[in-house]
């Protein structure tokens, strides 16, 4: 059962002289620190993205490209986010790092990324991979495990080599206007900055009560 755990954050703190003016670095600096403390999937981000009849849904995916453009992750088009995306392009994804206590929230628009980097990242991926995402209809519901392994057998029996991109599995790209970089500290006074993209392309940097 759930037990009353506690803990007081001590493991650094953000102030408004040490953020940098650019929410992009800011992610970038946290994960670095994320990659280099060794953490499991320092990579791994909740997305949300809410359908068109208004419920939200969350799940992990793993970044695979940050730039100034956006954050990059890579899935189904058919799945059940995809089927949300098109729905509603707004979506918000969340880092969490237990032992460095920071979580980033970052909110925007999502649009589908340029064919040609969907081809590039797939042809990357190891067979294995290439060919479960080829054969897997994400989110659809199967009779049994079997139903994906005799899926598995076909892919593998057509594309002995190397697999084809399927039209409906291809990146993402989610184009921030808000970030919020919280840093735990003692007592619950947790610090929390919040980045806001103006019309002239800058960012405001705001403080929020935790
Ligand atoms: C650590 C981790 C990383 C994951 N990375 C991805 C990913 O990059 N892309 C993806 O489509 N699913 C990824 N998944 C699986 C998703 O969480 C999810 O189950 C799947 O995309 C189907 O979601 P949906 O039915 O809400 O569309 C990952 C799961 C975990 C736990």
């Amino acid at each position: 059962m759930l037990r009353d755990l506690r803990s007081d954050y001590t493991y650094g703190t953000l102030s408004e002289q040490d953020a940098d003016p650019n929410p992009f670095r800011q992610l970038e600096r946290w994960l670095s620190e994320a990659i280099e403390t060794h953490l499991y999937e320092p990579h791994g981000m909740t997305l949300s993205t809410v359908g068109a009849n208004g419920r939200p849904s969350s799940r992990v995916v793993l970044l695979r490209g940050l730039d100034e453009g956006g954050l990059v992750f890579f899935s189904n088009y058919h799945s059940r986010k995809g089927q949300e995306l098109e729905a509603n392009p707004w979506a918000c994804l969340n880092f969490w790092w237990p032992p460095m206590e920071r979580q980033v929230r970052i909110e925007g628009r999502v649009e589908k990324v340029e064919p040609q980097l969907s081809d590039e990242y797939f042809a990357s991926r190891p067979y294995d991979s290439q060919i479960g995402s080829a054969a897997s209809p994400q989110s659809q519901v199967i009779a049994g495990r079997e139903v994906l392994e005799e899926r598995i057998a076909e892919f593998k029996a057509r594309y002995p080599e190397t697999v084809p991109r399927p039209a409906h599995w291809g990146g993402y790209r989610l184009k921030p206007d808000t970030f919020e970089f919280w840093q735990g500290r003692p007592s619950r006074l947790h610090d929390r900055l919040v980045y806001r993209l103006q019309p002239d392309g800058g960012w405001t940097i705001e403080r929020l009560a935790p």
